[in-house]
C-alpha cells in the first residue's frame, strides 16, 4: 500500500469548522496529517474533532482579525504537535453586499480585516514558525474567481480577494529563500452556507443557479473539489509550485460566451 500523502505532517486550517475548510480538515486527516482547526464557531469545530477523532484533529478558537489569537493558535499547534508544515488560510466572509454607490465602509473594513489582514497574520505567524524550525512548508489561501474578475461578487469581497493575489506573490518572493511555497486556490461558486446565506437561498437552489452559470457542464463544484486542490498544494506532488493561483472554476475565468454563435 502506498504511503498516505500527508503522513506525519502538521496542518493548520482556518475556517475549518464548516464548508470548504471542514472538507479540507477531513481530507488532510484521512491522508495522514495532524490537523488544527482554527475558527470562531467553537461548537461546530468541536463536533468536527469528535467526528474524526481527537488523536488526529484538535480545535483552537481563533478570530483571524486578532493577531494575538492567530499567534496563540500557531503556538497551540507547535505545543501540541511539535511542528507546522502546512497552513491552509481559508477563513473568509462574503461581507456586506453593498455596491460602490452605497458602499458600507465599516462593512468594507470588516471584510478586509478577515479576508486580507487575517490571512496576512496567519501567513506571518505560520511562516515564522516554519523558518525558525527550517521547515520547508506549504502555505495556501483561498481566493475566489472574484480575485481576477469584477462583477462576480460584492465590492469589498472582490477587492479583498484581489489583494490576496498580491499577498501570495509578495510572501512567495520572500519565503522562497527558506524553501517555503506560497499558493492560492480560486474556486468558482460552491453551495456552502457562505453562498446560501449571502443570497438567501437553499443549497439545492444555490447549486442549480451556480451550475447554470458555470462553463463546465455535467459537474457540480463541491467543497471536496476545492479540498483536493488544497491537498495537492500541501503535498510534495506540487514541490516546485509556488506563487501560483490554482483556479478551480471549470474554465469560467478564461472564457466569455457573449460572442458565442449559439
Ligand atoms: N463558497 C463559495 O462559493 C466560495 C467561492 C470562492 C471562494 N470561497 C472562499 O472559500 C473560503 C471558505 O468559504 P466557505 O464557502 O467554506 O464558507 P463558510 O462560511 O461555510 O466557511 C467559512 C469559515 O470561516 C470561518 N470564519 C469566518 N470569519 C472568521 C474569523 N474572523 N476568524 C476565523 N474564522 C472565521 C467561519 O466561521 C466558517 O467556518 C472563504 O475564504 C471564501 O471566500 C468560497
Amino acid at each position: 500500500m502506498s504511503k498516505p500523502r500527508l503522513e506525519g505532517k502538521v496542518a493548520l486550517i482556518t475556517g475549518g469548522a464548516r464548508g470548504i475548510g471542514e472538507e479540507a480538515v477531513r481530507l488532510f486527516a484521512a491522508n495522514g496529517a495532524f490537523v488544527v482547526i482554527a475558527d470562531i464557531l467553537d461548537e461546530l469545530g468541536h463536533q468536527v474533532v469528535a467526528s474524526i477523532g481527537s488523536d488526529r484533529v484538535s480545535y483552537c478558537h481563533c478570530d483571524v482579525r486578532d493577531e494575538n489569537q492567530v499567534e496563540n493558535t500557531v503556538n497551540f499547534t507547535l505545543e501540541n504537535y511539535g511542528s507546522l508544515d502546512i497552513l491552509f488560510s481559508n477563513a473568509g466572509v462574503m461581507g456586506s453586499m453593498t455596491g460602490i454607490l452605497d458602499l458600507d465602509i465599516q462593512g468594507f473594513d470588516n471584510t478586509m480585516a478577515i479576508n486580507v489582514r487575517g490571512v496576512a497574520a496567519t501567513f506571518k505567524h505560520a511562516a515564522r514558525a516554519m523558518v525558525a524550525r527550517a521547515v520547508r512548508g506549504s502555505i495556501i489561501c483561498t481566493t475566489s474567481i472574484a480575485a481576477s474578475l469584477g462583477g462576480t461578487a460584492p465590492q469589498a469581497y472582490t477587492t479583498s480577494k484581489h489583494a490576496l493575489l498580491g499577498l501570495v506573490r509578495a510572501a512567495c518572493s520572500e519565503l522562497g529563500a527558506h524553501g517555503i511555497r506560497v499558493n492560492s486556490i480560486s474556486p468558482f461558486g460552491v453551495a456552502t452556507l457562505f453562498s446560501c446565506k449571502a443570497y438567501n437561498v437553499d443549497p439545492d437552489v444555490a447549486e442549480a443557479s451556480i451550475s447554470a452559470k458555470g462553463n463546465l457542464k455535467g459537474v457540480v463544484l463541491k467543497a471536496r473539489h476545492v479540498a483536493e486542490a488544497a491537498l495537492f498544494l500541501a503535498t510534495d506532488e506540487s514541490g516546485y509550485v509556488s506563487g501560483h493561483n490554482l483556479v478551480v472554476d471549470g474554465g469560467f475565468t478564461v472564457v466569455n460566451h457573449s460572442f458565442s454563435a449559439k
